[in-house]
């Protein structure tokens, strides 16, 4: 078996090269690398394809963040729901901010946020809940976002692993994940569904107002040059990652459809072994497998042992945010969220990518079976 990666970009860009380098080189032969059209271009072609009303593209996923926070003018002293099992940028950005982040609990099953617990940590000072469609999932929305109508609360979902997921309310409608609540952020980072040769992200909403204040804030916080009627940061997208998403995102649908195919396949292969548990399918939401993450036993075995066989796998994430040690004036302590900490010692996730080959995922399959049969 000829190397395996968690992802392989180099087969991927082999397949584009010539549109990627065309478009690479038409940046750099107009000069125009900052706020260029391409990036005009690239908000435009993904809030069509996500069907969201604006799209602010911006330098990466967790200035994504942050900047969605300013943009709803949470202030120190607020408060923001947020599951500590993810991706520390969901709650660095808030810490940096001086917004105290109140941690719930994820869902055993689908790793997101689990809804049945979010009101009970509403408390008079909450501002907002920071959602995150973990691994390609969406999150339970429809729940999350009454509860917050309810509570007049602000929704921010961290897209950054589900990007081109679809969720369906209960009367049948349809809704891309990111697009459902106040504003989504997504990140570009290279290994990311849709990514770019470098650092990249960008905001969605649906709200007009939003979409001028988070455009002025990602650009020192003005809309006239030299004028800057806002506190905000130099956070934009590098015209030539925007002339590269341009050209992946027009794949975008394939590339998913491969993730997802590749997902069967491992489901195939591995729903009978008795010590993994496959990845379970929320019934609201489309599933683009960012990862495909098991929950296994034996995980530091089963790890050594593919490792020997040439398969590289990821723990996403070992230690939840609430555990960090950089996070611990935050006055979290082991216990306090038993789920997400018990799925920090049980999650594996498996190499999956725009380029999955059928061998290589029968080889890896192959591999673990003999672990369990014979490890
Ligand atoms: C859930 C989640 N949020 C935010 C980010 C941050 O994105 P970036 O690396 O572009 O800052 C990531 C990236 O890994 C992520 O997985």
């Amino acid at each position: 078996m000829q190397n395996i990666n968690m992802v392989d970009l180099e087969g991927q860009f082999l397949k584009i090269e010539k549109e990627v380098m065309d478009g690479i080189r038409s940046v750099i032969s107009s000069s125009t690398f900052i706020q260029g059209p391409a990036v005009k271009a690239f908000e435009k072609n993904l809030a069509a394809h996500l069907n969201v009303a604006h799209c602010i593209a911006c330098a990466n996923g967790t200035d994504a963040l942050q900047i969605a926070m300013m943009a709803l003018d949470l202030k120190p002293g607020d408060e923001i729901i947020v599951p500590s099992f993810t991706y520390i940028a969901s709650v660095e950005a808030a810490v940096l901010l001086g917004i105290k982040t109140v941690f719930v609990e994820v869902n055993e099953s689908t790793f997101n946020i689990d809804e049945t617990q979010i009101e009970k940590a509403i408390t008079p000072k909450t501002k907002a809940i920071l959602v995150v469609h973990l691994y390609g999932q969406s999150a339970p929305m429809e729940s999350i976002l009454a509860t917050a109508k309810k509570h007049a609360l602000f929704v921010i979902e961290d897209n950054a692993q589900a990007i081109n997921a679809t969720y369906t309310f209960s009367n049948g409608t349809t809704a891309k994940t990111g697009c459902m609540g106040d504003i989504g952020t997504t990140s570009f980072f290279p290994s990311k569904n849709l990514g770019c040769y470098g650092d990249g992200g960008a905001l969605l909403t649906n709200h007009v107002v939003l979409a001028e204040k988070i455009k002025m804030i990602a650009n020192h916080g003005q809309k006239e040059k030299y004028h800057h009627d806002l506190i905000g940061v130099n956070s934009r997208l590098d015209s030539l990652q925007a002339a590269v998403l341009n050209i992946k995102l027009k794949q975008l649908d394939t590339y998913t459809n491969t993730r997802q195919e590749a997902a069967l396949l491992y489901d195939s292969l591995l729903k009978t072994v008795k010590e993994i548990e496959i990845p379970v399918r929320a019934p609201y939401s489309t599933h683009v497998f960012h990862q495909y993450t098991l929950k296994v036993s034996n995980r530091s075995g089963l790890q050594a042992y593919l490792k020997e066989k040439g398969i590289p796998t990821m723990v996403y994430y070992p230690l939840p945010t609430h555990l960090q040690k950089g996070y611990q004036n935050l006055g979290y302590r082991k216990g306090d969220l038993p789920v997400s900490e018990s799925l920090c010692e049980k999650v594996l996730s498996l190499p999956i990518h725009s380029e999955s080959k059928r061998e290589e995922i029968t080889y890896i399959c192959e591999a673990i079976i003999n672990f369990y049969q014979h490890g």
